[in-house]
């Protein structure tokens, strides 16, 4: 099976509940608090192999970040490719209101201080057929897309968080574009059009998803649940996605197992340690 290179962020995520997200100018009070592994490349490499994919991650911590690294790797992924810079982790402040809704602030950290030398791995150690994963908490993603496609890799980007630079210089290098609905209404006012000759992917929350290719447009149901934390259902749907096209799935296959494991995401509170396991989405769908 093709293995997952993720090329991607890795946060500490602080995490807080509160009554609702502060308003400009606004002190409040949380009522829980949790410091967890997180970032979206780190979810995406997460998500990918607890849907069962080989995932490779290629990142950067900081002098302190060495407990990031191990619990990556105590959630199956293979972490050889993680150095440390002199640069302090990236880390996340997350606030998640009562409804399940989440604002967040990153301190990119070493997610933005790669070096071409990180991305060597690219061509030394992949394999024609691979998949490369990337989103846009890193610096570089352009140099490793266009390196990735050289060596005959499926480039799949995730533009989040949406910065029109980034997905502009991406943009040309990429098979499968993965975008939320403002993401994807933020890009067509940057460009003008969502791209075609590509497949894009429109995650639409409790309107499913859409699958576009050139020549058609499949639609995949929510599954309904109780949002209790949307944070890195988007991460979680990357993940599952791509660990089910590296698995060969039909659009329709891997589309509905990326969305059952996305809502099942949201069921739990936190981040990469939230992520459920093949069995767990597997299970849902024989009950939904
Ligand atoms: O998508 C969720 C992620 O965004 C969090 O884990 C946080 O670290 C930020 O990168």
């Amino acid at each position: 099976m093709p293995k997952i290179w993720s090329f991607g962020s890795i946060n500490a995520d602080h995490a807080y509940r509160v009554p609702h997200i502060p308003a400009p100018g606004e002190t409040i009070a949380a009522r829980e608090y949790s410091l967890g592994l997180g970032g979206k490349g780190t979810n995406q490499s997460v998500a990918a192999a607890k849907a069962g994919a080989t995932v490779a991650h290629i990142g950067l911590i900081g002098p302190e970040g060495l407990w990031a690294k191990q619990r990556l790797a105590a959630l199956g992924v293979d972490t050889q490719h993680i150095n440390q810079s002199e640069t302090p982790t990236g880390h996340a402040i997350i606030t998640v209101d009562e409804t399940g809704e989440n604002a967040i602030t990153i301190f990119p950290g070493a997610n933005r201080a790669f070096t071409d030398a990180q991305l060597e791995v690219l061509t030394s150690v992949t394999a024609p057929g691979d998949l490369l994963i990337l989103q846009n908490e890193t610096n570089l993603q352009a140099e490793a897309a266009r390196i990735a496609v050289k060596q005959g890799l499926i480039v799949f980007y995730s533009a989040a968080p949406f910065s029109a630079e980034a997905t502009r210089d991406v943009l040309p290098h990429i098979s499968i574009l993965l975008l939320n609905e403002i993401e994807a209404a933020q890009l067509k006012a940057a460009v003008g059009a969502l791209p075609s000759g590509i497949t894009v992917v429109v995650t639409k929350g409790s309107d499913g998803a859409d699958w576009i290719t050139p020549d058609q447009t499949l639609h995949c149901p929510a599954f309904p649940v109780k949002p209790v934390d949307t944070t890195g259902a988007g991460d979680t749907f990357a993940g599952y996605l791509a660990a089910a096209i590296a698995e060969g799935q039909a659009p329709e296959a891997a589309m509905r197992l990326a969305s059952a494991a996305a809502a099942l995401k949201v069921t739990l509170k936190g981040t990469a340690d939230a992520i459920p396991s093949r069995a767990e989405v597997e299970a849902f769908l024989a009950r939904v």
